[in-house]
């Protein structure tokens, strides 16, 4: 089974306007609320593309359960360890430009951590798990370390999409595959890096640290794999973006679904990039039948 992990979801609240005056009353021409949080994303696209996970995390009040009944509808099962206090909302405002507001997170206690881990303990051999998104303030930044290393001691498949300290520190604990965007990949190792071409060495470097697959993203502009036996980069299918949530939890769903359908790595890097753009260009999230469709554009070379 195919378990996603959002440890810091949130209720996304999209709001639409003229222009926005600061000081002022404004009024919304246009709103939309959805559940919010990478892993819920992962979940949500493996379903299109016909796979069951389930999705796992923290969830708390009102807006907790507004999250477990919206992901539910989509006949996604959820293991969500209830927490005191409520899931946070993030208010997305586009008007003449874009402007977000994060709530702030719940405090996770030791013992929600606990509850969550006693579900983790029970899985093995078999099973993915999807490590996904930031981390709230109450945890401490080693957590997806700790998660990782356990789960791949219990034979599990672990899938890390995060940045910044959580992702520097979860390499020692050899995760199967990461996914940074090139920004996330400098921001780790400390380099410039604008192309897949100049990714190679540091991707190469955070091989040998014992990760599996290293996947780097660089949004419209290509995508890189690295594995200990090769290493290849891909095109991006060409479109009119509509969309920017969710482009890479995409990209990690189409990895996971192409593994789990027992594709080769060329093919899984294609369908992988096929489903980030498929979701880039939708305005909601990607579906099987135009990932199937972007995959023709997007060709795989080896370059080592
Ligand atoms: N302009 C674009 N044209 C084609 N495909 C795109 C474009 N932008 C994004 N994508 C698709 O989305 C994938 C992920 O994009 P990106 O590198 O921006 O990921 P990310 O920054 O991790 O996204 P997220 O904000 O969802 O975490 C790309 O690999 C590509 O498949
Ligand atoms: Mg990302």
């Amino acid at each position: 089974m195919i378990y996603t992990v959002t440890l810091n979801p949130a209720v996304d609240y999209f709001v639409t306007l003229d222009s926005l005056h600061f000081g002022e009353v404004n009024r919304a021409k246009k709103e939309h609320k959805a559940p919010g949080g990478k892993g819920i994303n992962v979940s949500r696209v493996l379903k299109r593309l016909g796979h069951e996970s389930e999705a796992v995390g923290f969830i708390g009040g009102f807006t907790g359960g507004y999250i477990k009944d919206a992901v539910e509808a989509e006949s996604i099962r959820t293991h969500f360890v209830t927490v005191d206090g409520d899931t946070r909302i993030n208010v997305k405002m586009k008007a003449e430009s874009e402007t977000e507001l994060n709530g702030t997170s719940p405090v996770i206690t030791a013992d929600n951590v606990r509850d969550l881990e006693a579900f983790l303990q029970r899985l093995g051999k078999g099973d993915a798990v999807v490590l996904a998104g930031s981390l709230p303030p109450s945890l401490d930044k080693t957590i997806y370390t700790r998660w990782t290393k356990r789960l791949r001691e219990q034979g599990v498949a672990v899938y890390v999409d995060t940045s910044g300290v959580p992702l520097k520190d979860v390499l020692s604990a050899k995760p199967s595959f990461i996914k940074p965007n090139h920004r996330e990949l400098a921001e780790l190792v400390g380099a410039d890096i604008h192309t897949p071409a100049e990714a190679v060495p540091y991707a190469k470097e955070l091989l040998e640290t014992g990760i599996e697959n290293v996947l780097v993203s660089f949004a419209g502009g290509g995508a890189l794999l690295s594995t200990r036996e090769r290493t290849m980069v891909a095109n991006t299918p060409k479109g009119v973006v509509k969309n920017s949530v969710g482009a890479g939890d995409s990209v990690v769903a189409g990895f996971v679904c192409a593994n789990a359908e027992g594709m080769d790595l060329p093919e899984a890097f294609r369908f992988a990039v096929a489903s980030g753009s498929a979701t880039a260009f939708s305005t909601g999230f990607a579906d099987r039948e135009r990932v199937e469709e972007l995959k023709q554009q997007v060709s795989v070379t080896y370059i080592d």
